[in-house]
């Protein structure tokens, strides 16, 4: 390392930037002559900053302090780090290279330069971003219809990120809300799904977190029907229920239970409906039809009436219509005898 050859040169010096800077360098130390209008600098964590000094003339003199310690006087290396060097592409250059750049390298840097009158220094502010990072968020979590659900985001860099919510999914309907927490008072069925946090500040990076909520309700049937219901030939019910969890599904022919397999019955379950199949329907399986939807929140019920089709081909039918006429006509006559 190459010191200063003349000592008197140096101490002058030094107590001139000692002059222009605030305590605790010197105490009560008057103010120079104006400084140069100060700046900052932001880098990101782990990139190179460079703090653009420039001296005077070919004969002047500069030195590098971070906050009150010096770094650099002339070309003389004060500092044990590595990382800091002189950087000087022009004669004139005195500009202060640090790699690495590190959080506790934040703060106000001064580059004092000395000449024959004006002593001048220039404040650089030495900004160090930390792209934003999700640390903490709430765990997927199921929760009941109505309930209140507090989520929560947590993440760090510098400056602060900003924590925005997103609804993302399955309903298109956002909603945005601010804050790492997201207070949702009595959720509804439809605010089910991925929540999206999102954290941002000046670094043009952004971390994106997602949390899944799940809301539980108890079934509610959407519809049962079935087409039409020929003797002889194979008949479908189906009936439709939005549940969660999903429900589970049992039927009735009045208050008989049916289970598959039995009486020419078949039941299928899906995720949100059960088929009801009857292979080969006979005069049997006409009557009052409930299906049932059971899920750990409630139960929900609905019924279907299978009709026997009026004007049936069967014998049975046959016989009905005829009793039918035979009322009509013997009212008919009855009533003819009375107008007598
Ligand atoms: C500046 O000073 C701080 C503490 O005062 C120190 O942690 C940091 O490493 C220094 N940075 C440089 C580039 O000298
Ligand atoms: C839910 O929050 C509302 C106000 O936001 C409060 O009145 C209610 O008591 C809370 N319910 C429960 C179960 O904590
Ligand atoms: C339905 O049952 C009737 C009477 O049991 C029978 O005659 C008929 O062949 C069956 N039809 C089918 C498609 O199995
Ligand atoms: C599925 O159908 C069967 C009848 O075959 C019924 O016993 C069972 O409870 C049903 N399961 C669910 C999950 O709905
Ligand atoms: C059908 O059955 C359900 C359940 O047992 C009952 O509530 C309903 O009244 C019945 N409908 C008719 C028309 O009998």
């Amino acid at each position: 390392m190459e010191r200063a050859q003349d000592p008197l040169w140096l101490a002058a010096w030094l107590l001139s930037v000692c002059l222009l800077l605030p305590p605790p360098c010197l105490p009560a130390a008057p103010r120079a002559d104006s400084p140069w209008p100060g700046h900052s600098v932001a880098v990101k964590q782990t990139g190179t900053a460079i703090l653009r000094c420039y001296l005077e003339d070919d004969t002047s003199k500069g030195a590098w302090l971070n906050r009150s310690s010096i770094i650099f006087a002339g070309n003389d290396k004060w500092s044990m780090d590595p990382r800091v060097t002189i950087v000087s592409n022009s004669a004139r250059e005195y500009s202060l290279q640090i790699r690495q750049v590190e959080v506790t390298d934040d703060g106000p840097y001064t580059c004092s330069v000395q000449t024959q009158q004006n002593p001048r220094t220039a404040q650089i502010h030495l900004t160090v971003q930390v792209p934003p990072k999700i640390y903490d968020i709430s765990a997927d979590s199921v929760v009941n219809e109505f309930s209140n659900v507090s989520l929560i985001c947590l993440a760090t860099g510098r400056p602060e990120p900003v924590i925005t919510w997103r609804h993302i999914s399955p309903s298109a309907r956002d909603f945005d809300s601010e804050g790492e927490y997201l207070e949702i008072a009595g959720i509804t069925r439809d605010q089910a799904g991925e929540y999206e946090c999102l954290a941002q500040n000046d670094v043009p990076v952004q971390n994106v977190r997602k949390v899944r909520v799940t809301v539980n309700y108890a079934p509610t049937i959407m519809e049962i029907k079935s087409p039409e219901m020929v003797l002889g030939r194979e008949g479908l019910l189906r009936c439709e229920a939005l549940a969660v969890p999903a429900a589970a599904f049992q039927w009735y022919r009045g208050d008989k239970r049916l289970s598959s397999g039995r009486h020419g019955i078949k039941i299928q379950n899906f995720s949100t409906r059960s088929v009801l199949t009857v292979s080969n329907i006979t005069t049997d399986h006409y009557g009052n039809y409930t299906c049932v939807a059971i899920n750990k929140l409630g139960t929900s019920s609905t019924s279907h009436i299978l009709h026997m089709p009026s004007a049936g081909m069967t014998g049975n039918a046959a016989v009905g219509l005829l009793a039918r006429c035979w009322c009509l006509v013997t009212a008919l006559s009855c009533l003819a005898s009375v107008w007598q």
